[in-house]
């Protein structure tokens, strides 16, 4: 799906270095974590490094869910939630992930996580995928956990998986339709609504790639966002005050960009107190389903 598997093996951060990076962090002000890869739980350590976070950060994580079954026991007490990748139903997951089985073990996965934590499909929207959308969000439903959708970006060392210009037009508005009729998408809608305004009617959101930092397995941080930087980080982030290098960066230039819809630069760039709809969606709404967890 991504086309970080190509990038060379180096050698990976110990633990003793994974929480400096969570220090540095935590004193820049960072309250948020989701741990993404690569694999995550490919990290034999990986318990320990999401018990440093959950101490410090809500924390989240995204995994392709072959390892999940077996794994979850071990780091279910350190997640705020967990982000589980089907691209597909049955067999068209398993051809663009290009291993036979993989849809059984991620929904295998996602059955044996949801008894602890929070769980939601991320699903990424391809050329090869985008009609599969409604059963997607149908089978998030059926399994009685969320879906987060976004829309894959061609980094330039990736064959093109971007979907075509009308493909994603109709799979937005369905979505959107099924996001208004309640179905468990977890996107704001004005996270559709922002796609369709900027790349279809040429209204552009405001993006704010300061609102969050991408750190790259060798602890540098990647600047000025994920996606114009592509993985490669300079500073590593213990070793820079960080609070110095954001405030020194020219961020505005960047307002325009409007190049991708990743999720975690979109949803945070769209959150305005001001803005009713958004300040439900993401708090009360929250705050009301926490609060009738603890009673059910
Ligand atoms: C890069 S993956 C890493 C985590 C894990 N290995 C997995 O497969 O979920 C994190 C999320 O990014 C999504 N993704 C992969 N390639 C993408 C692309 N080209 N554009 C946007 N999202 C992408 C994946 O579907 C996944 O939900
Ligand atoms: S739209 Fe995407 S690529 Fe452009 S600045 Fe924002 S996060 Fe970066």
């Amino acid at each position: 799906m991504c086309p970080f598997w190509r990038i060379k093996d180096e050698k990976l951060l110990t633990l003793e270095e994974e929480i400096l990076v969570l220090e540095s962090l935590r004193r820049a002000g960072v309250c948020f974590l989701g741990f993404e890869g690569g694999e995550p739980l490919m990290r034999s350590d990986i318990p320990e490094i999401l018990r440093e976070s959950y101490v410090r950060f809500h924390t989240s994580l995204v995994t392709n869910g072959w390892l999940l079954k077996n794994k979850i026991k071990e780091i279910k007490d350190y997640l705020d939630y967990l982000f589980v990748s089907i691209d597909g139903i049955g067999s068209l997951h398993d051809k663009l992930r290009g291993i036979p089985g993989s849809f059984e073990r991620a929904i295998e996965g996602i059955k044996a996580a949801k008894k602890y934590l929070p769980v939601s499909i991320s699903y990424t929207i391809t050329k090869d995928n985008y009609y599969q959308a409604v059963d997607l969000v149908k089978l998030s439903k059926k399994l009685a956990i969320g879906i987060n959708v976004q829309i894959a970006y061609t980094y330039s060392t990736a064959e093109p998986m971007a979907p075509g210009k009308k493909e994603l037009y109709e799979t937005l508005i369905v979505l959107l339709q099924m996001k208004k009729k309640g179905y468990p998408i977890v996107n704001t809608k004005g996270y559709f609504e922002a796609i369709i305004n900027s790349w279809y009617r040429g209204i552009r959101w405001r993006c704010k790639p300061w609102l969050t930092i991408n750190i790259d397995p060798q602890g540098r941080i990647v600047m000025p966002c994920y996606v114009l930087n592509e993985y490669s980080g300079s500073y590593k982030a213990w070793q820079i005050d960080i609070v110095e290098l954001w405030n020194k960066y020219d961020w505005s230039r960047l307002e325009n960009c409007n190049k991708c819809a990743l999720a975690c630069y979109l949803e945070p760039s769209l959150f305005n107190w001001f803005n009713f709809s958004i300040v439900k969606e993401r708090i009360i709404d929250n705050i009301v389903e926490f609060i009738r967890s603890k009673f059910n």
